[in-house]
């Protein structure tokens, strides 16, 4: 299954040589995306939950370039957002109010205020901000709860959100904090919301949750959503195990239909898949600067580093690298760094066709908090974005240039 998987994605990229092309037409260090792909995967989900009552929530945060939102909005996904601003992105991509999620995390309450005048879904995550949201609204705006419910999930300490040690949400030990609240300012709470991480394999996690919930649904009786957060796995490698979004699927009608046969009336499922979605889309493609040979390793030092993709020195990822400029011949083994002034190494001892300077390697699954996590650290620009659609190439976003660097700076010496 998970090689299946494997194999199907693959099918799906985008070929080295269109990569190739583009990259020699606008330069590198480049963030590609395929719009289809992001299609394709969308349409994997509304097929897996084609029999239980549904919506997904694309999770911004992992990429917001407006073309992206856009595409999102016109495949007929709704979107989460995780700050005030991001909504005013959503909004700004043409989704109306009632599309828009934003699930909030340590916020002061002013952006609440805010998401309430535009209108938009939000899941409150600490007590003080449902008491202040209560005092204030009462019943006059339904919303949503984010709870903590004390389970350890996800690929890594940082991206497990669930856990009991975790800042996210209301710990699920101070229910009767929050059913106090809610009784005495008549909180319309119509849904509640768990994420317990991202890169979530083993679909049991998810129904935890949906058990969490069940046992939570009798206290709350205007619910209507329970949103399940994101954090569905792809495949970063051969022979990485993807969430089984269809066993999901057929695990999620089942809850609903026992939820449903318990309370005599309709339930919604929320999602809100980021990487899922966005990941597998996106491609850096940089330029090897350097070759140097040093006792045991050849180093290919690349014309981008952490400050353009942190993942695989802030959490430890596996991203697949190719050289995309030499298509046959011989493997050599060699370890892919960056330029900036720390040890960002984005593959140590890979297999790649060989490599020479000028050469142009692609590093794959770069779709999901590639850009968005960019930064300009060591003074360098930001890559530019290229969206490919229907096989369309366009320009998404300009290199920086020298002037990004001073804007907003004010010299006063
Ligand atoms: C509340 C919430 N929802 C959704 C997501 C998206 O997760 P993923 O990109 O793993 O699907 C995140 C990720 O941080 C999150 O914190």
């Amino acid at each position: 299954m998970a090689q299946d998987n494997y194999l199907r994605m693959m099918q799906q990229e985008l070929s080295p040589e269109l990569l190739c092309s583009i990259a020699n037409k606008y330069g590198t260090p480049l963030y590609v995306y395929s719009a289809d792909k992001i299609t394709a995967q969308f349409r994997n989900l509304q097929t897996a939950f084609s029999n239980s009552n549904t919506r997904f929530f694309y999770a911004s945060k992992a990429l917001t370039n407006i073309n992206i939102l856009k595409h999102i909005l016109n495949i007929g996904c709704s979107i989460d957002c995780s700050s005030v601003n991001e909504a005013h992105l959503a909004l700004h991509a043409g989704f109306k109010p009632e599309n828009i999620l934003y699930t909030s995390n340590g916020i002061d309450f002013k952006e609440i205020e805010e998401a309430v005048g535009l209108g938009i879904n939000i899941n409150i995550d600490s007590l003080s901000n449902l008491e202040k949201f209560g005092k204030k609204y009462g019943h006059s705006y339904p919303v949503g709860i984010r709870l903590r419910p004390n389970i350890m999930a996800g690929g890594n300490l940082k991206i497990s959100t669930g856990h009991s040690n975790s800042k996210f949400g209301i710990p699920i030990e101070q229910l009767n904090e929050i059913l106090d609240l809610v009784q005495q300012h008549h909180i319309f709470i119509r849904g509640l919301h768990i994420h317990t991480g991202s890169e979530i394999k083993d679909v049991s996690v998810f129904m935890k949750v949906a058990e969490v919930f069940f046992e939570l649904v009798p206290h709350f009786p205007e619910l209507e959503f329970l949103d399940l957060g994101g954090g569905f796995k792809v495949a970063y490698k051969e022979r990485d195990h993807e969430t089984d979004i269809i066993l999901l699927g057929s695990e999620i009608e089942k809850f609903l239909i026992n939820l449903e046969n318990k309370h005599q009336r309709k339930f919604q499922c929320w999602f809100e898949p980021g990487k899922y979605l966005v990941s597998e889309s996106g491609y850096l493609i940089t330029k090897v600067n350097v070759l140097k040979t040093s006792q045991n390793t050849v180093f290919a030092g690349v014309d981008t580093g952490l400050n353009h993709l942190i993942r695989p020195m802030m959490y430890d990822a596996y991203h697949r690298i190719t050289n995309i400029s030499n298509l046959k011949g011989e493997t050599k083994t060699y370890t892919i760094t960056g330029n900036i002034c720390e040890t960002d190494t984005f593959g140590t001892d890979r297999h790649l066709l060989e490599v020479h300077e000028g050469d142009l390697l692609a590093i794959y699954n770069a779709g999901a908090y590639g850009f968005e996590m960019s930064s300009n650290y060591n003074s360098r620009y930001k890559p530019a974005e290229v969206l490919v659609l229907e096989g369309k190439v366009s320009l998404i976003r300009k290199r920086d240039e020298f002037t990004d660097l001073l804007r907003n700076q004010i010299t006063v010496l």
